[in-house]
């Protein structure tokens, strides 16, 4: 009878043995964190020397161009590559047709100014979506019956993006999710020579019950009412739709690939990631800072650890960046 290969009755495999020591985990650690993973999500609004909290999002504020050019040089000092600009409309600007959304002297294109002359080295990203211009709230224009006409609603997307682009954002990211608009918002660019300006897509941008609280934060919700976004914005029960989705962004010329929301779709981050092989990023949204944020206050999760554990989640998924509300204070810990 020959010896049994199982050496004794002790576990043939100790994975501890590679934790035991801080040396150890630190060799074989596969994924980081770093400041260069992040985007802050920022709302502005009209006034001066301004700030509003947003009750359903604690920490998070409205802030007037003021004072956004002093967070724009702290967020730079600190190293965050780039601010994602969210506008708060007064609704004596908001109407059917959402002009105000290109209007080249509107309050996203002055944000956008204010942040290149106050942090010149910050990329911008601004939101190419119709919402926050729309008298009812919805990301496109809307027919008798209140459907969102897609061919319509594109052409003032693209209008929208140019003139973003005119004032000097970097990068565009239409979260519209019209047909196409990737496609008429690249030939917008290229035709008026802007060929540098990057497409963020939100290709997989699911119609989820987690953007309360930016509705809240945008004053959109009410607009919105009882309406939904079903007939645009993904169903939540599908994956193969999403890889779809974000192989016709890239064919008509998205350079960048966002998922969203985060947490509850990172198989999705991954299905993008192993099959297209493209800049891939997250978006952790309201609703996840929001029910983050009320463990913490409850003193039913640790803040630090867990904040920075669900933005770790994201790398492992295979994400490249991640547009998270916790960018700020993140940074501040790992600049520590
Ligand atoms: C709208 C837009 C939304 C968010 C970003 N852009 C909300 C929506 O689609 O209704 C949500 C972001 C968040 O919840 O943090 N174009």
């Amino acid at each position: 009878m020959g010896k049994s290969l199982h050496r004794g009755p002790f576990p043939s495999t100790r994975m501890r043995r590679m934790r035991a020591s801080e040396f150890s985990r630190r060799l074989m650690r596969e994924n980081t964190l770093t400041v260069d993973d992040l985007i802050y999500p920022m709302f502005v609004h009209e006034g001066s020397n301004s700030r509003e909290a947003v009750g359903s999002m604690p920490g998070i504020e409205r802030l007037s161009l003021d004072l956004l050019a002093e967070e724009a040089k702290l967020l730079a000092k600190l190293g965050v590559p780039a601010i994602a600009l969210f506008p708060v409309v007064g609704d004596a600007r908001k109407s059917l047709l959402a002009e105000e959304a290109y209007n080249p002297d509107n309050l996203c294109h002055r944000a956008i100014k204010t942040i290149k002359d106050a942090a010149p080295e910050m990329g911008v990203i601004t939101d190419v979506a119709l919402d926050p211009y729309t008298t009812h709230g919805q990301d496109g224009i809307i027919d008798d019956s209140g459907y969102v006409l897609n061919d319509l609603t594109v052409e003032t997307l693209s209008r929208q993006a140019l003139a973003q682009a005119q004032a000097g954002a970097d990068v565009v990211a239409p979260s519209d999710m019209m047909d196409g608009r990737i496609g008429a918002v690249r030939e917008i660019l290229e035709d008026n020579g802007q060929p540098n300006t990057r497409i963020l897509a939100y290709s997989a941008k699911y119609a989820s019950s987690y953007y309360g609280p930016f509705r809240d934060a945008v004053g959109s919700a009410g607009n919105l009412g009882k309406g939904n976004k079903h007939s645009y914005q993904m169903d939540p029960a599908n994956s193969d739709e999403a890889l779809h989705e974000c192989a016709l962004d890239l064919e008509e010329g998205a350079d960048m690939i966002m998922v969203k929301p985060g947490m509850p779709y990172l198989d999705i981050i991954r299905r993008v990631k192993d099959e297209l092989a493209v800049p891939t990023y997250a978006y952790q949204v309201s609703g996840e800072y929001a029910m983050h944020c009320a463990a913490f206050q409850n003193g039913w999760l640790d803040r630090e650890s867990v904040m920075l554990e669900s933005l770790l989640a994201f790398k492992r998924a295979g994400a490249d960046g991640i547009l998270t509300y916790f960018a700020k204070d993140v940074a501040l810990l790992l600049n520590q």
